[in-house]
């Protein structure tokens, strides 16, 4: 029905085209014409295509100023599945760009390429997000393509001459798909192309010494590859270069000091790679962002490397980087990650001059001596991560200036003192993690202020005294982790936030579990082992739902352990006074069975004694006489 007065619609304007074609449109009947069998092939509803407005009002066509012609046609997300339309686009003679991205056509036939290579206006070809699949076409024709997008299809084989026929091509993207073979180094004209996207593929081979003489590059983004060997020297020629992209592929040897002589290049990212030399001095002098993480890169960082005066992002967590920090600091520098190398020495207080840095990761090295108070003026820090090196010292009471502060985690040092009560006004804190230090002093009651507080980790220190009451109210809490301390004292009322562990073993706790415990209905780990805790196990514990793991050990209650459900672990050993109410059961139970087994075994044993001696008194009177009297022999 709708098909039929889709039909008839179409059938009629085609007629009123025909009549009065400029009281719609300018466009030429020929064009006019084009447009309303595509309509027609697209199966497109009324309120996209099927206006009484003319084709140039429609969604997605762009026409020429003054309507005369048809030069663009973005049939973007369309929901298109069948190629039978193209040869229909390609009559469209004027038309400049070409968008079919986001549909579901699954292959360019050699019509299309024929028909539309002949459009010697066609700048933008999109196949962008469909489902192509098949080795890449050779790109005959298509005099004036500049840009051509064939990323996210299913594209496999080699890039070899199919496009080198492209003598306008300035921007090609072949990204996600399954190319295999070495990168295409036969793409048309050296001098026009400016933007090469090939990553994630199956690139193999190195990265080839011929891509500089592409002078005109300024984007390579030859990410997630199978690329091997080392950068090649000539990319230091590609003189207009912004974004160098070439990440988890198998690259190795040093870091291309040339791309220090690329004033246009302002990132570079070649991370998860297996780059094993040092790092070449002078490679941020024209840097904003740079990602090196996770390579094999050695030795001491060049004393310029976080100086470049644009320098934003600096990433080399992950690598084997040695010596001390750079004292020479870029006031740029939003995020510097450091982090899992071998740096050594202290922390340089020239970080105070960092008013934009927001994160900072140095955790899992050597640093030493002490936090510099100095990091307080980094005023716009969000995470703070200095944890897993030889730091030592108080913790600095002035980073309690830090108010847009999130995480702090300065675990697995040696720090020492008391918890500056000044921390507890970072209003935005999530995450403070100070475990396993040598922290003494009491746990200040005004942590409670911390109202955003979700992970609470302090242990592994020397605290001592109670843990504060206040802590009920902190009702963001997922996690509180006090174990390995000398609390003292009995355990507050906890916030029911509580979801992944309330750990407060190897303190002093005294005094029973509070009944309270079992309103934190979404606690999974509950680790009250190894206090002083009394009194009985209370029954409402078995009705925590989330719990999973609950131990009790080494303490000293007493009474029956309640029945708590299959899947919860439960370890209460060293409680003497604890009886274990299954294993009583079972005992008793045991015990019955044993006696049935007595009483069943001496009974089987009497009425085979009694048939025994019947039969031998009574079946076999003569032979049992005479063995009598053998016997009395
Ligand atoms: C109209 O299209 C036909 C073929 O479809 C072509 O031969 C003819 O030259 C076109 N006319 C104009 C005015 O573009
Ligand atoms: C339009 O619909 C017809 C019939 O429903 C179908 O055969 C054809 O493939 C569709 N065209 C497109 C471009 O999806
Ligand atoms: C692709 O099309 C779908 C609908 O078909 C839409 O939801 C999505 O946002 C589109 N994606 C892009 C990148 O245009
Ligand atoms: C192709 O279309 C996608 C949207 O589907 C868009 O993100 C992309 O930028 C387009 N490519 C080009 C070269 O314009
Ligand atoms: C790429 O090719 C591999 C094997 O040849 C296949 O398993 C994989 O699904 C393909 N991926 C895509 C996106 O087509
Ligand atoms: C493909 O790469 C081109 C050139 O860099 C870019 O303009 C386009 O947006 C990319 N396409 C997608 C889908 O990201
Ligand atoms: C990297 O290269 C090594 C040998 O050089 C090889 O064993 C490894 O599989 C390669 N990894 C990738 C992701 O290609
Ligand atoms: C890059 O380095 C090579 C050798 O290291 C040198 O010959 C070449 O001139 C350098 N290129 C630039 C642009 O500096
Ligand atoms: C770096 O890696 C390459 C390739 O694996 C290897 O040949 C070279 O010896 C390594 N260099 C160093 C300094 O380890
Ligand atoms: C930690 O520092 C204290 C001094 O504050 C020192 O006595 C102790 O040995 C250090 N511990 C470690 C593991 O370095
Ligand atoms: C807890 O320990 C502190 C000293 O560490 C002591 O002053 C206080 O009396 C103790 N409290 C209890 C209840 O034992
Ligand atoms: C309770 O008894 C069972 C069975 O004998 C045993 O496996 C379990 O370890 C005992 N639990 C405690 C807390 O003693």
């Amino acid at each position: 029905m709708t098909r039929y007065v889709q039909q008839r619609t179409s059938l009629f304007l085609s007629f009123l085209f025909l009549l009065f074609p400029s009281v719609f449109s300018q466009l030429s009947s020929n064009q006019t014409n084009t447009m309303m069998s595509l309509s027609r092939l697209l199966n497109l509803s009324d309120s996209l295509w099927y206006s009484t407005k003319d084709p140039c009002s429609w969604k997605g066509v762009r026409c020429s100023s003054g309507s005369s012609s048809v030069t663009g046609l973005s049939l973007s997300a369309f929901d298109l599945s069948n190629s039978n339309f193209l040869p229909v686009v390609c009559k469209i003679e004027t038309l400049q760009d070409l968008d079919l991205s986001n549909n579901s056509l699954s292959s360019i036939s050699d019509e299309f390429i024929n028909d539309c290579g002949r459009i010697d206006g066609l700048k933008l070809l999109n196949f962008s997000k469909n489902l192509l699949g098949g080795s890449l076409p050779t790109f005959n024709g298509f005099a004036g393509l500049e840009s051509l997008d064939l990323s996210f299809n299913s594209l496999s084989g080699n890039v070899g001459l199919q496009l080198d026929g492209l003598h306008e091509l300035k921007s090609l993207n072949l990204s996600y798909n399954n190319f295999t073979g070495p990168i295409p180094v036969n793409l048309g004209n050296p001098l026009l192309l400016e933007e090469l996207q090939l990553s994630m593929n199956g690139f193999q081979g190195t990265v080839p010494q011929e891509i500089a003489k592409y002078q005109n590059l300024n984007l390579i983004d030859l990410g997630s590859n199978h690329l091997e060997g080392s950068i090649p020297t000539g990319i230091g020629n590609l003189a207009r270069l912004r974004i160098l992209l070439l990440s988890s592929n198998n690259l190795s040897g040093e870091i291309q000091a040339n791309i220090s002589n690329i004033p246009t290049l302002y990132r570079f990212e070649a991370n998860s790679n297996g780059f094993n030399g040092t790092i070449p001095s002078g490679i941020t002098r024209y840097l904003s962002f740079l990602d090196l993480r996770y390579n094999s890169l050695r030795g001491p960082m060049p004393t310029d490397l976080l100086s470049g005066p644009n320098l934003q992002l600096v990433d080399l967590s992950y690598n084997l980087l040695e010596g001390a920090i750079p004292a020479k600091l870029s006031k740029s520098l939003v995020r510097l990650r450091l982090g899992g190398n071998r740096l050594s020495g202290p922390i340089p207080p020239s970080f105070q001059a960092l008013d934009k840095l927001t994160y900072l990761e140095l955790d899992n090295n050597r640093l030493t001596s002490e936090i510099p108070p100095q990091l307080s003026f980094c005023r716009k820090l969000a995470l703070l991560n200095l944890a897993q090196n030889d730091l030592t010292g108080p913790v600095p009471a002035l980073l309690g200036k830090l108010s847009d502060l999130q995480v702090l985690k300065l675990q697995l040092n040696n720090l020492s003192g008391d918890i500056p009560s000044e921390i507890t006004r970072l209003q935005l804190l999530l995450t403070l993690n100070m475990s396993w230090n040598s922290l003494t002093g009491s746990i200040p009651s005004s942590i409670s202020s911390l109202r955003r507080l979700a992970h609470l980790n302090l242990q592994g220190n020397n605290l001592r005294g109670g843990i504060p009451a206040t802590i009920g109210s902190m009702d963001s809490l997922l996690e509180v982790q006090l174990g390995d301390n000398q609390l003292n004292g009995t355990i507050p009322n906890m916030p029911v936030s509580l979801q992944i562990a309330l750990n407060l073993s190897t303190n002093l706790l005294q005094g029973a579990i509070p009944e309270t415990l079992s309103r934190l209905r979404d606690l999974e780990i509950l680790d009250l082992s190894n206090n002083n805790l009394s009194g009985e196990i209370p029954e409402s514990l078995t009705g925590m739902g989330s719990l999973n793991q609950l131990i009790l050990s080494n303490n000293q209650l007493h009474g029956v352990i309640p029945d708590f459900k299959p899947y919860v672990s439960l370890n209460a050993s060293g409680n003497p006074g604890l009886k274990n109410k299954t294993s009583e059961k079972l005992a008793r139970k045991k015990g019955r069975q044993n006696g049935v087994i007595i009483v069943v075994g001496v009974g089987a044993f009497l009425l085979v004694s009694f048939i025994f001696f019947l039969l031998l008194f009574l079946s076999e009177p003569k032979r049992d006489r005479t063995r009598t009297i053998s016997f009395q022999r």
